[in-house]
């Protein structure tokens, strides 16, 4: 039944159409989204990515062939229509582009016929996301989808315009490689000419392009495709896509230059948002202190308060023993929220011993001035005045305090503030905030290794200042290494490297790697870096995480044409999957069962 093409053009895309083309004869191809039958006329709604457009067969100028055909159009059908634009005669539809015209219909082809879909192709889908991922290339129907990967696709393309301008040279690097060290799991690839070899897919290009650097092509770029085997969040997802680049002779201050004019074209261009420049800068330090966090949503305040000093000798064990063992207890203040309910309160105790907490200690100020607290039986009345002061608390507030270890305390309030702003509707999908993040630690000490490791990844300069401390005090040690956060999302990230062989030698040595090791792993980039290797720095961004945001959208599987789900499966496609005995002997491998499997 299904008709060809033969010789038929497309003349427009749907939403394409309006006032201006009045009596033009066009002729437009998609998928019928809804039909209409009133006996002697016809509507079809016809949608291509662009948008709808109101098509009308009428009984009387058609032949009856014709009429029939257009009666036994359905949902998802794929047609070709050829037609005349005309005023749409049952008055103007305001919800679309093309609402004050439709096509009166003279030729339809029917090019596919379609099944009942396994649920409607509409905006605001309220159809499991399970079921939609099975059938992602229908739920990539939707407008809102669409939306999102057009999206995608102007960002990529302003992305190339504009770092091209800036002299950047588009690389590509290989998937086939060894490890890379971004600190996550590797996806392996098994070598079959090398048996028992093993190619790891790049978590990031970060080897290669340093490797571009000393071989002379200045300023670099790629939207590549990394892979990181870790547990899957809404940001994250085990293949994503960075814009990655890297740039020779240039120091911190270069890196953040480019890339802000970058993040101000593409919110301008993209999504008509201006871009405040130049962007906050915060120390990592501060960060913690103030939001604990170092990826603060500066969208609204609630910052921690620091009443250690405060409490250090008072009764209430919790808070005193805590300063004693060396800890911290830090508050914040949730304006207003002083009326909650004893069970809410109770749920945001839960909430915070999932991240760790012992607990919570809480104070509510009453609108009479007095206090309803966890812990008031324990503290004289001049120190908790000093509490409510210290947090600026005003009738009607409720102060939620943790004590612990200092990096925990940072955890839970960081992530409580958070949990707060979104159920008091503090985060405004409409407000950017943008802030770097500076001055990270290099080093960060792993209970589990018993070692330290670089907080972003061995090749990070020190700042300068800091590097007499490498050996002596190296939890000092501060990077030259940036973030780019965005309303509480960490949307890039990159570093000044290393060049100087000296240093880099003194930071494997601090991160426990022999010499051995350190050749047996980064050994190409070492002996590159000893033939003439210029100062350089780069920057990588998730360009899903960006998409995500400019979008509104929640998760980056929103702005991921083929997500995969939590357990990294790929509902669609139902990858990963078993592979034939012969394909594994090839390669010389065999699966071992584990025990209950
Ligand atoms: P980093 O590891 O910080 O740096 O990664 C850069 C950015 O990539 C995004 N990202 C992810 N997005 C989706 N899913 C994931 N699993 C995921 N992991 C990371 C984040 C992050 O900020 N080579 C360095 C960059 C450099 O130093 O130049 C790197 O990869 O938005
Ligand atoms: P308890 O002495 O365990 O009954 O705790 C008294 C109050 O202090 C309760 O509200 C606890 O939730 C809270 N609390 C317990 N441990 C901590 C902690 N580490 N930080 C803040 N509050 C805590």
């Amino acid at each position: 039944m299904a008709e060809s093409m033969q010789g038929l053009k497309r003349s427009h895309r749907c939403a394409e159409l309006s006032r201006k083309n009045l009596g033009e004869q066009v002729t437009v191809m998609g998928w019928v989204q809804k039909t209409r039958n009133t006996g002697g006329l016809i509507f079809v709604d016809l949608r291509d990515r662009s948008g709808l457009l109101q098509i009308t067969f009428n009984s009387e100028r058609l032949s009856e062939e014709l009429f029939h055909k257009a009666y036994r159009l359905r949902s998802e059908f794929v047609i070709a229509v050829t037609g005349t634009v005309v005023e749409r005669e049952g008055g103007v539809n305001k919800n679309l582009t093309t609402g004050e015209i439709e096509i009166a219909a003279k030729q339809l082809r029917v090019l596919a016929e379609a099944d009942t879909p396994p649920f409607p192709i509409e905006e605001n889908s309220k159809t499991k996301e399970e079921l939609r991922l099975k059938y992602r290339y229908l739920d990539l129907r939707r407008p809102d989808l669409q939306a999102n990967l057009m999206l995608r696709s102007k960002v990529c393309m302003l992305t190339r315009t504009f770092l091209a301008e800036e002299g950047f040279l588009e690389i590509e690097t290989p998937m086939l490689t060894k490890s890379t060290p971004e600190g996550a799991r590797d996806y392996l690839v098994p070598s079959r000419v090398h048996p028992g070899s093993f190619y790891a897919l790049p978590q990031s290009p970060q080897l290669f392009k340093q490797l571009l650097m000393c071989s002379g092509y200045d300023r670099y770029f790629q939207i590549a495709r990394c892979f990181r085997d870790e547990d899957l969040r809404a940001d994250r997802q085990p293949e994503f896509t960075q814009i990655d680049m890297e740039l020779s002779f240039v120091d911190v201050d270069d890196v953040i230059d480019v890339n802000e004019r970058l993040l101000a074209k593409l919110f301008r261009e993209a999504v008509g948002v201006d871009v405040q420049l130049p962007i906050k800068r915060m120390t990592w330090q501060e960060a913690m202190d103030r939001f604990g966090s170092d990826k603060p949503d500066l969208r609204f305040g609630m910052e921690l308060h620091d009443v250690t000093e405060l409490v250090k000798d008072c009764e209430f064990t919790v808070f005193r023993s805590a300063v004693a063992d060396g800890g911290s207890v830090r508050g914040i203040n949730a304006k207003g929220q002083g009326g909650m309910p004893r069970k809410k309160i109770d749920a945001l105790v839960e909430f915070a011993k999932g991240y760790g907490a012992k607990g919570l200690a809480y104070l509510a100020i009453n609108e009479d001035g007095t206090y309803k607290s966890s812990f008031a039986k324990f503290m004289k009345d001049e120190e908790m005045n000093a509490l409510v002061h210290a947090l600026e608390g005003e009738p009607g507030d409720l102060l939620l305090f943790a004590a612990d270890k200092k990096k925990l305390v940072y955890d839970v309030l960081g992530a409580l503030r958070l949990e707060l702003a979104s159920q008091m509707g503090l985060l405004d999908k409409d407000k950017y905030c943008f802030v770097w993040i500076t001055e990270f630690p290099l080093l960060e000490w792993s209970e589990e290794q018993g070692r330290y490791t670089a907080m972003h990844h061995p090749f990070t300069m020190p700042m300068e200042e800091d590097l007499p401390y490498l050996e002596t005090e190296p939890g000092r040690v501060r990077a030259k290494a940036y973030d780019i956060v965005l309303n509480g999302t960490e949307l890039g990230g990159g570093s000044v490297r290393i060049h100087q062989n000296d240093i880099q030698e003194r930071m494997f040595e601090a991160l426990g790697f022999t010499k051995e090791a350190a050749h047996e792993q980064f050994g190409f980039l070492l002996e590159a870096f000893r033939y003439g290797v210029p100062p350089h720095a780069g920057l990588a961004y998730g360009l899903d995480r960006l998409v995500m945001l400019m979008a509104k959208e929640d998760s980056i599987r929103d702005v991921i044409a083929f997500p995969k789900v939590k357990d990294a499966s790929c509902l669609m496609s139902e990858a990963p999957n078993v592979v034939d005995q012969k394909q594994l002997e090839e390669l010389g491998i065999e699966v071992v069962k584990k025990e209950g499997e």
